[in-house]
């Protein structure tokens, strides 16, 4: 035992040792941001967990202001911050051939649910995963969802309604937590869960096992995971053994008694069921399908509860946007008799403008990796080539906050979503969901989940701030690949009457 951890460590130094090329972007003369550590390169906060993902990019950022790019390490390896608004165009969408992964890499055995999302997929194999998971997200989808998703509101706003008396504080990610595990039971598995009612269902198994938090460990092997040794004896894997099976086990169950029974829900079960239908290669198993449903319930879930919490603590310390939101709702709902289309939701403009703010301060970057030695234009600059195996990083979540393009960028002003505000600004100064033929599939779900959410409490409940929860809120560092605020966020409602 002793010896192989022994041999272990002698590889893993030997690796470190080899890899290191602390003198890469100087020899290329590009500009290297200040705090480059040996070993940690320049994201020692990031693996000791005491900054957040955004902050440590924000820092390598706001340090060359002019500059179009800015080198960096990592535990020895180099990536590239691109700023330049063109050069991004370039690597996202006209070079994309030559960064078309993001160097993350989940192992097939370690993780059968993950392995398969197309985030972490290239070449044919994320072409194809990527065309099988569109179809469930289409428009006519979206409206089978919808419903189910208004009803999970309804049962959402009773339960605070049965909890408030008088102006009452309400622990937002709690809240939308519950309402994430039902809409997941209804629009997902056409189970009606009713978490809100009963804390135990069947699935809120899933979503208690959805963990995005890391330690120093988790970062710590995340980066030595591309040492082949290593990854022999801790292959990369997102979700636990326990969820894996957890969503298996699910999966399973709702598709052998949709079958037994014959009955014809609009979820996602169903589309898989058609699908499988005319499946002549056996591709559909149940562990395909639940593959299928993980892309989606991963990333939904998660998401969508941290921006639910975000918007609603945000509306809560601006009264007059608030009401202004909630004036355009009621007049959206008076037009249509009380029922809320798809067309209604996604056509309410400042509904969108709110959103679209929200998603400009609390966005991520957009990881890329080079496979092919490229040489791309520099504005002002002879061409750069950035070589095979270079991790670059787009950093949306800092151009997000610029003020060379949002003046004033910390303040929550849905205005600057205004069409003749949006025409003002250079294309790619918004990327919350990415840009190119690798652009987010769920943004047209998730942002269907969240609104609802919205609606059905700005219609019922005033929101004002509780004075346990601080603002601005912390963005909480030990979720590296996600946005959430730190510890519980509180809220005052007051029903309308
Ligand atoms: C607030 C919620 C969300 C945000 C901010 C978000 C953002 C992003 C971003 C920035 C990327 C990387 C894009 C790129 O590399 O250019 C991405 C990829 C992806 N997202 Fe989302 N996402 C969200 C929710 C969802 C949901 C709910 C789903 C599924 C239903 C989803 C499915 C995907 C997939 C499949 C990819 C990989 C696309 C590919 O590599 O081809 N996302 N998302």
């Amino acid at each position: 035992m002793w010896l192989y951890i022994v041999l272990g460590l002698i590889a893993l130094a030997l690796y470190v040792f080899k890899s290191c090329k602390y003198d890469y972007w100087e020899k290329k003369g590009i500009p290297i941001a200040s705090g480059n550590e040996w070993f940690f390169g320049h994201f020692r906060p990031l693996i000791l967990v005491k900054k957040h993902m955004n902050e440590v990019i924000d820092d390598i950022y706001k340090e060359f202001p002019n500059a179009p790019m800015v080198g960096y390490y990592v535990m020895g390896v180099p990536g590239l911050m691109v700023k330049d608004l063109d050069m991004i165009k370039t690597i996202l969408v006209s070079e994309f051939s030559s960064f078309n992964s993001n160097g993350f890499e989940i192992d097939k055995n370690a993780d059968r649910l993950a392995s398969a999302h197309p985030f972490v997929l290239k070449g044919d194999e994320w072409k194809s995963a990527r065309a099988q998971v569109t179809p469930s997200l289409s428009l006519v989808k979206l409206k089978g969802y919808l419903p189910s998703v208004l009803k999970v509101g309804d049962e959402m706003v009773k339960y605070v309604k049965n909890n408030c008396i008088g102006a009452t504080e309400v622990d937002v990610q709690d809240l939308a937590r519950m309402y994430g595990t039902d809409v997941i039971g209804s629009a997902i598995y056409g189970i009606e869960n009713n978490t809100f009612e009963n804390g135990d269902s069947l699935v809120s198994y899933i979503t208690r096992e959805i963990r995005f938090e890391r330690d120093v460990s988790d970062n710590i092997l995340l980066f030595f995971q591309r040492c082949p040794v290593i990854r022999s004896f801790y292959p990369a894997r997102f979700s636990s053994k326990k969820l894996q099976d957890v969503v298996v086990t699910v999966t399973r169950k709702v598709i052998q008694e949709r079958i037994a029974s014959g009955e014809k829900r609009n979820d996602l079960i169903q589309l898989l069921l058609i699908q499988k239908e005319s499946d002549t290669q056996g591709v559909f198993t149940d562990e395909y399908m639940s593959a299928q449903v993980f892309t989606i319930i991963g990333d939904l879930y998660d998401s969508a509860s941290n921006f639910i919490t975000i918007i609603l603590a945000v509306l809560s310390r601006h009264p007059v946007i608030q009401e202004k939101l909630r004036s355009e709702i009621k007049e959206v709902k008076s037009r249509n008799n009380g029922i809320f289309s798809v067309e209604d939701i996604e056509g309410a403009k400042y509904l969108e403008m709110v959103f679209n703010e929200t998603f400009r301060l609390f966005s991520f970057f957009i990881p890329r990796q080079c496979n092919n030695d490229c040489t791309i234009p520099v504005p002002g600059s002879k061409p750069i080539t950035i070589t095979k195996g270079t991790q670059i990083a787009i950093p949306a979540c800092s151009i997000h906050k610029d003020p060379k393009y949002y003046p004033d960028p910390e303040k929550f002003d849905p205005e600057r979503f205004t069409e003749e505000e949006v025409a003002k600004r250079p294309k790619f100064t918004y990327m919350p969901f990415g840009e190119g033929p690798k652009k987010c599939i769920g943004n047209r779900i998730v942002t269907l989940h969240i609104k609802a959410a919205i609606i059905k409490i700005l219609d019922n409940f005033k929101l004002t701030p509780s004075s346990k929860t601080k603002y601005p809120f912390e963005i909480d560092p030990r979720h590296t690949f996600t946005i959430r605020p730190k510890g519980d966020v509180w809220v005052t409602f007051e029903p309308i009457q």
